[in-house]
């Protein structure tokens, strides 16, 4: 169904009844294209009046793609006879000048989406630009340097759904935005937006979905009571609190929010009252804040919270009632610094799956608490719902033992903790579940544990250590990546290695002092197998004959059996030692004939 035509000695690219002419330096459309078609790409082209004879006089196209030309001039009323144009491109042209001389695009009969972004537009020319789109529901005009919406802006076309546009240097918003008719996404993304309060009326609005992120607003967008908002997200803007200034008239219930993010502002606290009107809330975003405290005492709030991110503000303390926050699965608080919390603070969270607590200055208590635990230490054992734990980064000095018992961690992740101290028994309880066990730069000589108990580990990271000897492992193991970089390894025990062969799908080995005849085999087996090692680059091993290491792909049985390797120097013992043996039989020999002066044909 695909056909390449020629025409005036150009190349058509038809895929049915769509023809694709984009990067031709064309002025206008090729006059042959046959009758019928649907689909014109002519972006990337030099068209620059664009008039029913630039067209080729094809009225029944559905879409139209004109994006990068240098349009400046459209005939009036072009589009009248298009009844089937659903989608139009003009993005990337010289519409501003069309607009300068007070010429209407329309009427857009039956466009559904239309591209006007990047031309140059600015306040008010998008007016009667859109004066007649009575079927409009998408329409992107980011790019331009509209600075104020109007409030009948959008009135010619009663149907608009989504709105994608840039509207830079936006000063002021003050009921300017009436998202009366039937807009569900409103997306004011990457703009000034400094305030956004909306008309304050009973009506009722059909608005999903509210983007403000990257604009300048310092409160919180105020939005009519009636909405059914379900996503709002005021990242990257000026928020420095959620102090509500609103009167209770005006006061937004937010019933239908699903969705808030309010990352990347400058919030210094979150007063749990600010969520009194969230009812179904499931992802809160408030990272990269200032907050210094959290807490949630009452039962009734964030019910249906799923994900809260609180990662790198100040937190220092965080609490939470019984019975609070009941849906919570992920908790993400990396990055706070934080040193002391009640030990129990996250057995109160009966459906926590996952704690994020990487960079933070934790201790954790011992199985039943003793009296050696840091004072402030955090409790990680009887957590029956947690599978991914991550306390990277935390200064932690020990992992007593039991340290996890009665949580099903699957994923475990005790990087960056130099000079880390493990308990012989620290993971035990962990043996069915533990999958993924993270020791990264922790600066560890050998490990106490017994890592072959651990029946499911199938990832495991002990990179940038000072490991001699790999752990023990035996054929029940199912290792599949196993990550060995940057330690003191010398040799890696052939046994082990031959035991995880069946599993091992990713070997990391690089950066380490390895010998290159010791490992012989060992270098055999990674070269024949389809084991992966990604840092082969840096994967070298010794040789005395060789000044610098070698590279273990390039190692040879035969590099180990020339003089200098393995086989020369037993080679040269036999030697010594039969040469020695000799002259003693020799020297005993002479001193027989010395004396009893018998003649001996033997060393004759
Ligand atoms: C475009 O139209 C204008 C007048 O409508 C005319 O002056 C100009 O020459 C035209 N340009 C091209 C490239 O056809
Ligand atoms: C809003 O537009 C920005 C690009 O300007 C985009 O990254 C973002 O995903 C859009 N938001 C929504 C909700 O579609
Ligand atoms: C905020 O956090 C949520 C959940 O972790 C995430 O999906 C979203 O991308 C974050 N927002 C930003 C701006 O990083
Ligand atoms: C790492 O261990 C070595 C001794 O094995 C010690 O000298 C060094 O100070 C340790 N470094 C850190 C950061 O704990």
């Amino acid at each position: 169904f695909t056909s390449c035509c020629w025409t005036e000695g150009i190349s058509v690219h038809m895929v049915q009844m769509d023809a694709f002419c984009s990067d031709l330096s064309l002025r206008s459309a090729p006059v042959d294209l046959p009758r019928g078609v649907q689909t014109l790409d002519l972006s990337r082209n030099h068209v620059q009046n664009l008039t029913r004879e630039t067209l080729a006089f094809h009225t029944g196209l559905r879409r139209l793609n004109l994006r990068s030309n240098e349009i400046h001039f459209i005939q009036p009323g072009l589009f009248v006879d298009m009844a089937d144009l659903k989608v139009l491109d003009l993005s990337r042209n010289r519409l501003n000048v069309l607009a300068l001389s007070n010429v209407s695009l329309g009427p857009l009969t039956a466009v559904e989406t239309l591209d006007l972004s990047s031309n140059g537009l600015y306040t008010g020319m998008t007016d009667y630009f859109l004066a007649h789109s009575p079927s409009l529901e998408v329409l992107a005009l980011n790019g331009n340097s509209i600075t104020k919406i109007a409030q009948n802006t959008f009135s010619g076309s009663p149907r608009l759904k989504k709105i994608a546009g840039a509207f830079d240097s936006l000063s002021g918003l003050t009921n300017s935005i009436c998202p009366k008719n039937s807009i569900t996404l409103l997306n004011l993304s990457k703009n000034s937006v400094e305030l956004f309060h909306s008309a304050t009326s009973t009506d009722y609005y059909r608005l999903l979905s509210l983007d403000l992120s990257e604009n300048k607003m310092s409160s919180f967008p105020l939005l009519p009571r009636n909405n059914r908002l379900e996503r709002l997200d005021v990242s990257r803007n000026q928020l420095q609190s959620v102090n509500d200034t609103a009167t209770p008239d005006e006061k937004t219930f937010f019933s239908h929010l699903r969705y808030l993010d309010m990352s990347y502002n400058q919030l210094q606290s979150l007063p749990e009252s600010f969520f009194h009107c969230m009812r179904s809330l499931e992802v809160l975003n408030v990272s990269n804040n200032c907050i210094g405290e959290f807490s949630v005492a009452d039962e009734g709030l964030l019910r249906t919270v799923k994900v809260i991110n609180l990662g790198y503000n100040s937190l220092r303390s965080l609490t939470f009632g019984e019975n609070t926050l009941r849906s919570l699965e992920k908790l993400l608080l990396r990055g706070n610094g934080l040193a002391t919390l009640d030990s129990g603070v996250f057995r109160r969270l009966p459906s926590i799956e996952h704690l994020q607590l990487r960079q933070n200055n934790l201790q954790i208590c011992s199985w039943g608490r003793n009296r050696q635990d840091a004072p402030g230490c955090v409790s990680f054992s009887s957590v029956p719902t947690l599978q991914i734990l991550d306390l990277s980064d935390n200064q932690l000095r020990t992992v007593p033992a039991d340290a996890f018992a009665g949580s099903p961690l699957k994923s475990l992740d005790l990087s960056l903790n130099p000079g880390l101290d493990m308990d012989r028994d620290s993971l035990s309880g962990l043996e069915r579940s533990l999958v993924h066990l993270l020791l990264r730069e922790n600066n560890i000589s050998s490990l106490s544990m017994d890592l072959s108990s651990l029946t499911s580990l199938k990832h495991i990271d002990l990179s940038t250590n000072q490991l001699t000897t790999v752990p023990a492992w035996n054929r029940d193991s199912s290792i599949e990546s196993l990550n060995l970089q940057n330690n003191h390894l010398v040799t890696l025990e052939y046994s082990t290695m031959l035991a995880l062969e069946p599993s091992l799908k990713t070997l990391y080995m690089g950066s380490n002092p390895l010998s290159c005849c010791s490992n012989l085999d060992l270098l055999q087996m990674v070269q024949n197998s389809a084991v992966v090692v990604p840092d082969i680059e840096t994967a070298t091993c010794v040789h005395q004959e060789y000044s610098e290491p070698v590279n273990i792909e390039q190692v040879t049985q035969d590099m180990c059996l020339r003089p200098g390797g393995r086989y020369y120097a037993v080679a040269a013992v036999v030697v010594a030692l039969v040469t020695v043996v000799t002259l003693v039989l020799l020297v005993r020999s002479l001193k027989l004939i010395h004396f009893k002066r018998i003649s001996c044909s033997i060393f004759s």
